[in-house]
This record gives C-alpha cells, sequence and structure tokens, in this order.
C-alpha cells in the first residue's frame, strides 16, 4: 500500500466540520492540485466559484434540497461545466467569419461539448476532493446543485455555457465524522466486467442486494411498505421529489443552452 491509495482507500464523505477555518496556504495547494486534473484537450472546460458569502450558503442549505450542514462546511467551492470562456473568445477572435470562409460549420456549443465539459468540472472536483483529503480535510459532495437552475443561475450570474455540475462542502472533519464507518461498496463482479456489457440475472442482483437487504429487512419502519430493495430505492432515490425536481431544473438548463 502506497501513500496515495492509503488517502484514497480511507477517504469517507464529511457531512459535519469543525468550525476552524482553513489555511490560505493549504487552500492554495489544492487549488493548484486541482487545477492539474486531465482535461479534455487541454481546454479546461470548467470554472471554480468559491462560494464565501454566507447568505449564499444559506441559500444552497436550502435550494439543494434542505442540507443544512452546507450552511455549515468553512469552504464550499461550485463546479461548473463550462464552454463560456471560449465560446467568448471564439466570438472575440471572429472565429464565425474564419469558420465561413474555410468551409467549416459555424456552431455553438452543443450537447456533446456539454458532455465533455461536465467530464473536465467533475474530474477536476474529484482531484480536488483528493488533495484535500491527503491535507487532513474531509469533504462531501452536493449533486442537488443541479436543483433549482433558475436560483442558482441568478445567485452565482451563471451565463448560457454553463452548468453547475457539482457542489463541494471542505473542512476539517469532526470526530464523529472521522470515526464513521467507510459506506460499503458492491462487489467488483457486479462492476467491473471483461471486453463487454454484461447485464446481470435475477440470482446475480439476489447476491448484489443480499447483505442490504438483510439490512433493510431488519427495520420494517425502513421499508415502509416496499418489498426489496429496489422498491426501498426506487421511492428513496428514483421517484424521489429532490430527483423529480433535478430533472426538471437540468432539462431547463439544457434548454438555455440550446434555445438561449
Ligand atoms: C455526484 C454525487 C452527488 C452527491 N450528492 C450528495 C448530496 O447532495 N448530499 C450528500 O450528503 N452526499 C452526497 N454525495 C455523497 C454520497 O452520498 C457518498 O459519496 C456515498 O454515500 C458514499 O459514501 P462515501 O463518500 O462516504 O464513501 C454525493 C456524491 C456524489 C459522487
Amino acid at each position: 500500500m502506497n501513500e496515495t491509495l492509503d488517502v484514497i482507500l480511507n477517504r469517507k464523505s464529511s457531512r459535519e466540520f469543525l468550525p476552524e477555518g482553513i489555511p490560505e496556504a493549504t487552500k492554495a495547494d489544492i487549488i493548484g492540485a486541482t487545477l492539474r486534473a486531465p482535461t479534455a484537450g487541454n481546454l479546461m472546460l470548467y470554472s471554480i466559484i468559491e462560494v464565501d458569502d454566507q447568505a449564499a450558503k444559506d441559500t444552497l442549505a436550502v435550494s439543494c434540497d434542505h442540507q443544512p450542514f452546507i450552511a455549515r462546511a468553512p469552504w464550499v467551492l461550485l463546479f461548473l461545466a463550462d464552454y463560456q470562456r471560449w465560446f467568448d473568445y471564439f466570438e472575440l477572435c471572429d472565429t464565425g467569419d474564419f469558420a465561413r470562409r474555410a468551409g467549416l460549420p459555424v456552431r455553438s456549443p452543443n450537447e456533446g461539448d456539454l458532455m465533455l465539459a461536465c467530464c473536465d468540472a467533475l474530474i477536476a472536483a474529484q482531484t480536488a476532493v483528493i488533495a484535500a483529503e491527503s491535507c487532513g480535510l474531509g469533504s462531501c459532495y452536493i449533486g442537488d446543485i443541479m436543483e433549482n437552475y433558475e436560483t442558482h443561475r441568478d445567485l452565482f450570474k451563471l451565463p448560457r455555457y454553463t452548468f453547475p455540475i457539482c457542489l463541494l462542502c471542505l473542512g476539517y472533519p469532526t470526530a464523529a465524522q472521522e470515526a464513521r464507518q467507510p459506506t460499503s461498496r458492491f462487489d467488483r463482479e457486479f462492476i467491473v466486467f471483461e471486453n463487454s456489457y454484461r447485464r446481470l440475472g435475477e440470482s446475480e442482483f439476489d447476491k448484489m442486494f443480499e447483505r442490504e437487504q438483510a439490512r433493510a429487512f431488519k427495520n420494517s419502519e425502513e421499508l415502509n411498505g416496499a418489498a426489496n430493495v429496489g422498491q426501498l430505492i426506487y421511492r428513496r432515490k428514483f421517484a424521489a421529489g429532490f430527483t423529480m425536481e433535478m430533472n426538471r431544473s437540468v432539462k431547463a438548463i439544457l434548454k438555455q443552452w440550446k434555445d438561449g
């Protein structure tokens, strides 16, 4: 085991932080490492907004599916997939005129560009997570930043070709967070395939969810009418209000990319 693997294997999300701030030098180290993340075509198709305004954090704690710990996080970073910067530069460089003369398509950022920019932003975010962990900081992703697009667009002045893909809460974890057991993962046989995709059959699903099923059935309150883990997760995640809102909100972002 090397130190890097040690950091990765021992990481867990932290949702409660000590009130102490993070030294500027540590923040600079983490941001420096983040900017070294791999990036498609070396274009850096992302931006990071440091949110240190308490009122903005308070808004996020509500708009991101009511998660109060966001307001208490000492360091909050918003990762945007960002094609706006490059498109602004293209316009500044008269690329439209150039493309017409050169017989190239005249176009604006589209779905593929957005997906690539999301890859860049997420890879940068995960680099920040690991860098932070190596400096003794805990972190937690907030995927719910994809909800309530209109609120976040206005709050952070997001232009058309940006997409708020994830939020990171960071800080020194409390003792209780440090003591928490790491979460489990599905066994690799269900996740890692050789050469081609393999759909799982009923007996494999039974095996995959054996542990979770046994745990859930110990607590019938948790089941609340669900007959199995599939029904439990369908209700808790897939058909939950926050997921419905996320899908509405993402549609609104995509519409803005397409129609302005
Ligand atoms: C894309 C993404 C979105 C997430 N969103 C949230 C969130 O909104 N709130 C939260 O408390 N945790 C969130 N998490 C953290 C996961 O719940 C956590 O990673 C998972 O339960 C595994 O636990 P671990 O990170 O401690 O190993 C998110 C993680 C990812 C990767």
